[in-house]
This record gives C-alpha cells, sequence and structure tokens, in this order.
C-alpha cells in the first residue's frame, strides 16, 4: 500500500516534470527560431550588428555564441618586412584585428627584424613556421627540411619564449609523409588573390572579398606596399559587411 502511494506519488512527479518540460521546450523553440531566421536571413552581408566586440576576449556563455559574427583569418607569408610589416601592424592595431603570420628565419634576422616579431607576439598576432630560408621543402631531403623549420622554430622561441604550433611549407609541398611527422599543424589557405603577382591594391581588394565565405583563410604576403595596403581595405570592407578577424588557430579550433 505505501510502496503504491510512492509510485503514485512518483508517477505523479514524473508527469509535472513532463509537463514543465513541455512548456519550457514550447517557450524556449521560438526564441531559437527566431534567432536562427534573423541570421539566416541577413545572408552574406551584414549579419549581425550588434556591439562591437572587436579585440574582445574570445570565449563567452552559449548564447553569445549563438550570436557570434562569422570569422574569418588574414595570414601573411614570406615576412617580417622592415618596411611595410610595421606599417601593416600599425593599420591591423588601430582596426582592433589579430592576423597570422608565417615567418621566413633569414628575413627574422636581418635589419633588426626581431623587434617586429616581438611587436607581433605582443599585440597577440599568431606567429607560424615557413622555414629558414624559403625553399621548397619537397626537393630537400626529410633531415634537411626538419632543420628548415627547426631554425626558424629556434628564432621564433627565442625571441617570444614559445614554441611555434602552426606551419605553411613555401609552395605548399613537404616531402614525403613528412606532414604527419610534425607536431604542428600545417594551415592551408582558401583565398589567394596572388597578391605577389599583381602588385596591385584594388584589385587584390576585388578578388579576396568577392565570394568571400565565413571560415574563409585569406592569403597575403607583408614584404608588398601593396598587399599591405590592400589588406588593410579588406578589413575595412569586411568589417563593415560584420565579419570578424581572427587568428588561423582559433578558426581550425571550431
Ligand atoms: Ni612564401
Amino acid at each position: 500500500m505505501e510502496t503504491d502511494k510512492k509510485r503514485g506519488g512518483r508517477g505523479h512527479l514524473k508527469r509535472w516534470m513532463q509537463a514543465l518540460a513541455l512548456v519550457y521546450v514550447l517557450m524556449f523553440l521560438p526564441v531559437h527560431g527566431f534567432r536562427e531566421a534573423e541570421s539566416a536571413g541577413a545572408g552574406g552581408g551584414s549579419l549581425y550588428t550588434g556591439a562591437d566586440t572587436d579585440c574582445s576576449p574570445a570565449g563567452g556563455t552559449e548564447e553569445k555564441g549563438e550570436q557570434q559574427k562569422p570569422r574569418i583569418a588574414l595570414t601573411f607569408d614570406d615576412g617580417p618586412s622592415a618596411v611595410y610589416t610595421p606599417m601593416l601592424l600599425d593599420g591591423l592595431k588601430e582596426r582592433g584585428v589579430r592576423a597570422t603570420f608565417f615567418l621566413v628565419g633569414e628575413n627574422i634576422v636581418k635589419d633588426g627584424n626581431q623587434r617586429i616579431v616581438r611587436r607581433m607576439y605582443d599585440e597577440g598576432h599568431l606567429l607560424g613556421n615557413h622555414t629558414y630560408h624559403h625553399v621548397d621543402l619537397s626537393a630537400l631531403s626529410k633531415e634537411e627540411a626538419h632543420e628548415e623549420l627547426a631554425m626558424t622554430d629556434a628564432l621564433i622561441r627565442e625571441i617570444t619564449g614559445r614554441e611555434t604550433e602552426i606551419v605553411r611549407p613555401p609552395f605548399g609541398a613537404f616531402p614525403d609523409r613528412m606532414e604527419e611527422e610534425l607536431d604542428k599543424l600545417y594551415v592551408k589557405w582558401t583565398v589567394d588573390p596572388l597578391d605577389w603577382t599583381l602588385r596591385n591594391t584594388d584589385e587584390i581588394v576585388r578578388r579576396a572579398v568577392t565570394d568571400i565565405e565565413e571560415n574563409d583563410i585569406i592569403l597575403l604576403h607583408d614584404c608588398y606596399e601593396s598587399s599591405v595596403k590592400a589588406a588593410l581595405r579588406i578589413v575595412d570592407v569586411l568589417q563593415g559587411k560584420g565579419y570578424e578577424f581572427v587568428t588561423a588557430d582559433e578558426l581550425l579550433a571550431e
């Protein structure tokens, strides 16, 4: 009898909880539906025009995640350049943008460029390895290729005290089976405006922003004035369309 009562009590409680859950679902669903429709309806244009969150640290609640801006990454190969990289860093700082730099060892050691690398690190940019001599690694033995990366790793470690976790081989090529052996992530790209052949700011911008999509990784080179000017205009255009620029690891961590 007592057992039955208890069962009855539990059954009653269970029905109550089910009813509450249903009410909760009914209340919650339309909110979700509205938010999804809102962001889907905005298409590729100005997606979310909420508070300006540039430079704010990543993370936050699930609620914020739903309203997150579409994200893209700017990546720069072949630097640093004593002349053009500081111009780029100034412009990125003004705009609250963090980028990813794939550095060439022999460019780090010349012209006092170590200071530029330190500045990149201090300003929150992500540093990656682009070999020491900007060589085609696939033309080298695996030992030589590892040495090319190790030399640049050592330079970056000396300057920042941090290990380099990302790599982009020149010409996109590794010796056979080397990529799997590395303890680094090979960061490829999805948008290549061929800035180094064009040397034309307007055309680089046009090629980079046309058909851009969320999660794209743009490839540029910070050793040309036209590329640096284009990069900053690309930021202005795409920030205006609601995109947020993040470092490549943040994009790939999704
Ligand atoms: Ni390169």
